[in-house]
């Protein structure tokens, strides 16, 4: 441990840099979080932190200097408090002095560790901040702990990343249930805007991302700074500009009352803060990628057909088995039964918790069904929902005091079900012995997670007290105790679609369900804004039915393949149903998937910024720029005619490249089109960047795909 008289600590790693003023004592404040500054002496760190102080001498109290991560109100700090907490009325305004740090290497990068104590108090506090290599993202947490005989009651800690001046544009995210992830922006003025999720998850609503930026930033181009909080439960994501024209991004956990109480030597550590920046938002949704393919590689993603759309509860071994052999003809390599295979569940008003085979519709159990889809060639998915439950279950008859029960008895049903308790250890060991059981009997290899409730009342019972923290951990620990016993397993996380979509649960899911949407048209939004944290090989993709399920629009196979080929795919057509060209042209769209899925799992995902507001272009660049695809679209009637030409974003300047229009399913362009539409193109790269290519001509929710190879 350095004492506390060094001035700053300079991090560096994964093209980030990050400065952090630590003397004087005082928790550590961020002077720069971005670009890489490259070596810095220690006299021009020293510079860096006197200039950082403004150059009026005005009392603390008004506070125009740079915030602490976690700046407290007995310091002068009139924004939101990073610490609230008491002892029945007492030790409510802390105030800490750093007495020590030291910078451990950790193998994923440089990690900044602040020793800190408030010593009237009796309250210790560790703030580590890390830079991470693989992505150059930066994250930060605190731990408090109270060494007073006196509980310390904690309200909350929000933890601070600064962002400059220059950040004067705000972006979030809203939306609802087959809507998620919709972007609004807003300029960035003195006060806070907050977004708050209480429901016990992120949320179908949630802005997953809180980004600042300077004026106009779009994809490519304009510094961006953005944070999220890795948790899956209840929290807060707040932009804060001062009076005094501090600006910083905060989150942190929110806790119900007396979630966290203290007794002696009782501590609490907040989730990861995590931040991430980029010159655009190509850039700064690369880190989370990044992130995530370093801290979790993952096999090619297995092509699935899953049965919801097609048979929702309407589940008959004959008519799955013929299903799933429809699946492994146009090339599906994984078979999930979604929703309705356990004892009665025939709709969504019974049998949640009750976690065993319906004998009525599986005489013979699960087995027969499985043993087919591997002869097929593919493996065994199934859909579990295991924190909820139906009053209406054999599970809530038996232990109605595992339901969550605030003191108003169960609450509002919602989707008819209610939700288990799995903070009790009784319902914790139902769930995990019933999942387990199967898991092993059938070797299941994954598992769709989903979660239709919010926590609205979450209280144990008999005494009420609030249990969403305990249930958000006791998730975590129910996946990592599976996946631990059964090494092999997948999982993903669905919650109504989009719910549950944070770093936290990507810890232990391999893929998100973005949105029950799978209308095309949706789904590129959906896609391209998950897409801020989520890289496509863990955004599950499927197509949907031709007249889609959820908006009633209609739209060829194409367009819904083509909006489906990005991700992990899917199918959730009805096989049964189709006719034998329907199934042959989504056998191509899959063959062309699983040809290219290499691609684009592993490569950099890129967005033009285009003027005109109906049209879009995206695609996936190889990461060493040998390769790519396009897609361009068209979402509703362009106000330019003709579109114009468009640069290729992502693709190496010095390179030649030939770009070919591709048409996996056979469908025709209509209208005039320019000559290399059909025989293709040789151009360089910087040229393809710059002066671009004439776009097709093109209809409205219809796409045309680019094949982009370099010349060797
Ligand atoms: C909601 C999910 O989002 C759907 O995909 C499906 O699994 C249903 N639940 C099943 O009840």
């Amino acid at each position: 441990m350095t004492g506390p008289g060094s001035p700053a600590e300079h991090l560096r790693a994964g093209g980030t840099s990050v400065v952090v003023a630590l003397g004087d004592g005082r928790l550590p404040r961020i002077l720069h979080w971005g670009e890489d500054l490259g070596d810095l002496s220690s006299e021009t760190l020293r510079v860096i932190v006197e200039t950082a102080l403004p150059a009026i001498g005005d009392s603390r109290v008004t506070y125009p200097q740079p915030v602490p991560v976690l700046p407290q109100l007995a310091e002068g700090w009139l924004g939101r408090p990073g610490l609230v907490g008491d002892s029945g009325g007492r030790r409510w305004a802390s105030q800490f002095t750093a007495v020590g740090h030291r910078i451990d290497d950790d193998p994923a990068g440089p990690v900044l560790r602040v020793d800190a104590v408030d010593d009237a108090f009796r309250l210790e506090l560790v703030l580590e901040l890390q830079l991470l290599r693989a992505s150059g993202l930066v994250r930060q947490r605190a731990e408090l702990v109270n060494r007073d005989d006196a509980p310390f009651r904690l309200g909350g800690i929000e933890l601070s990343l600064p962002v400059p001046h220059e950040a004067v544009e705000l972006l979030d995210l809203t939306g609802r249930w087959s809507l998620e992830r919709v972007p609004q922006r807003h300029p960035f003025h003195v006060g806070e805007w907050v977004r708050a999720s209480r429901g016990g998850k992120p949320g179908l609503e949630h802005t997953m991302l809180l980004a600042a930026g300077a004026s106009g930033f779009g994809f490519r181009a304009g510094r961006v700074w953005a944070t999220h909080l890795a948790w899956s439960g209840n929290q807060v994501l707040a932009a804060e500009r001062t009076p005094a024209d501090t600006r910083h991004l905060v989150a942190g956990e929110l806790l119900l009352a007396d979630e966290v109480v203290l007794a002696r030597d009782g501590s609490y550590r907040t989730p990861w803060q995590v931040g991430s920046w980029g010159d655009g938002l190509d850039e700064l949704a690369a880190r989370f990628h990044r992130h995530l393919r370093s801290t979790r590689p993952l096999g090619p993603r297995p092509v699935i057909l899953n049965t919801w759309e097609a048979v929702y509860f309407r589940h008959d071994v004959a008519k799955l088995t013929a299903l799933a052999e429809l699946g492994a003809e146009v090339g599906a390599e994984r078979f999930v039964v979604d929703d309705g295979w356990f004892s009665g569940r025939r709709d969504d008003t019974t049998s949640l918790g009750d976690w065993d085979v319906d004998e009525d519709i599986w005489p013979d159990g699960l087995g027969p069904l499985v043993a087919r889809v591997r002869e097929l060639g593919m493996d065994f998915g199934l859909w579990f929902e295991p924190e909820m439950i139906n009053l209406d279950s054999a599970l809530a008859r038996a232990h109605p005091d595992w339901l969550f029960d605030a003191g108003h008895g169960p609450g509002l049903p919602s989707r008819h079900q209610h939700v288990l308790d799995i903070g009790h250890p009784g319902a914790y060991e139902h769930v995990l012995a019933r999942m387990s059981a199967l898991i092993d009997a059938l070797h299941i290899d994954y598992v769709k997670w989903d979660h239709n409730r919010y926590l609205l009342d979450a209280g144990h019972f008999p005494d009420g007290k609030p249990g969403v923290r305990r249930q958000t951990e006791q998730v975590y620990r129910l996946m990592d105790e599976l996946r631990t016993r059964h090494p092999w397993l997948e999982i993903e996380s669905c919650a109504s679609g989009g719910g549950r979509i944070d770093l936290g649960v990507l810890e232990r899911a391999d893929r998100v369900w973005p949105s029950d949407c799978n209308d095309p048209h949706e789904r590129l939004e959906i896609q391209r804004w998950t897409g801020l944290l989520v890289p496509p090989e863990r955004q599950g993709t499927h197509i949907g039915a031709e007249a889609s399920h959820t908006t009633h629009r209609s739209h060829p196979l194409d367009y819904r393949a083509e909006k489906a080929i990005w991700g992990h795919l899917g199918i959730e057509v009805n096989l049964l149903e189709a006719d034998d060209a329907e199934r042959a042209r989504i056998a191509r769209w899959v063959a062309f998937h699983r040809a290219h899925r290499e691609l684009l799992h592993h490569g950099v995902v890129v967005h033009a910024d285009l003027p005109e507001p109906a049209a879009r272009l995206e695609g996936v660049v190889a990461q060493d720029r040998s390769e790519a695809l396009y897609a361009l679209s068209l979402v509703e009637r362009p106000r330019t005619w003709p579109l114009g030409r468009l640069g290729l974003p992502g693709l190496d300047d010095g390179t030649t490249y030939d770009v070919q229009v591709v048409t996996p399913g056979g469908e025709e362009l209509h209208g005039p089109q320019s000559p290399w539409i059909s025989d293709g193109i040789r151009l360089p790269g910087r040229v393809l960047r710059t002066v671009g290519l004439e776009a097709p001509s093109l209809d409205v929710d219809r796409s045309v795909l680019l094949r982009v190879v370099a010349v060797r």
